[in-house]
């Protein structure tokens, strides 16, 4: 069994679709062991707690310093002893200490199609604001792993979904979402618990 840990900082679909994959059998093998979130109001503590999965915040607002929070934090993931961390929506900047010890064991949803609209400032709604006001035709969302650099680590999955006219930036994340992010992040997972996922250098070779 695979144990994981999400994080959060928002509305949690990501995490429900993982919830969803777990119960449904799309993800097998995983146990999801606990969910943090860096956020009190996040609704994805919420979508936890209403699934009986353990839930904690750790929040940078109770820590005199940025440093004593990543410690903080790092502990609180550690003490769920995960196989793979899955970051979802986690809008944080992962402590270095974290990208160490858990390389090639930590992965991230990001709701572009990497290199595009990716790295420092592009999170949310920012990325789907920059696609329409750049006019591309298509976009589509990423899962690879964390490294240290920001949306540079290894790709494993990628879906593309089509721009359509009209489009404001809501409904684009919406059909991103839909259309691929909620598909490739639970099959990322579900790759990764049946050992299908080697990481060969800058690349990811998936074993189908
Ligand atoms: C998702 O669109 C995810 O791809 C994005 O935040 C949203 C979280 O939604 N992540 C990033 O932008 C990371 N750079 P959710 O809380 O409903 O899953």
């Amino acid at each position: 069994m695979l144990r994981i840990v999400v994080m959060v900082s928002g509305g949690g679909t990501n995490l429900q679709a993982i919830i969803d994959g777990v119960k449904n059998g799309t993800i097998t093998n995983t146990e999801i062991a606990g969910v943090i979130s860096n956020n009190r109001n996040a609704y994805a503590l919420e979508r936890a707690e209403k699934s009986g999965i353990p839930n904690r915040c750790v929040s940078p607002k109770d820590y005199e310093s940025r440093e004593i929070f990543n410690e903080k934090l790092l502990e609180a993931v550690d003490e769920y002893s995960p196989d793979l961390i899955v970051l979802a929506g986690f809008l944080v900047v992962i402590p270095p200490a974290m990208i160490e010890r858990y390389r090639n064991r930590m992965i991230n949803i990001h709701p572009s199609l990497i290199p595009s609209f990716c790295g420092k400032g592009y999170y949310g709604l920012k990325v789907h604001e920059a696609a329409l006001e750049r006019g591309v035709k298509v976009v589509g969302a990423t899962v690879h792993f964390v490294d240290e650099g920001t949306d540079t680590g290894p790709i494993i999955l990628q879906k593309a979904v089509e721009t359509q006219q009209g489009d404001t930036p809501e409904v684009l994340q919406r059909r991103v979402m839909e259309q691929a992010e909620w598909i490739i992040l639970p099959r990322a997972i579900d790759l990764i618990a049946n050992g299908k996922v080697r990481v060969e250098g800058r690349r990811t070779v998936i074993e189908e």
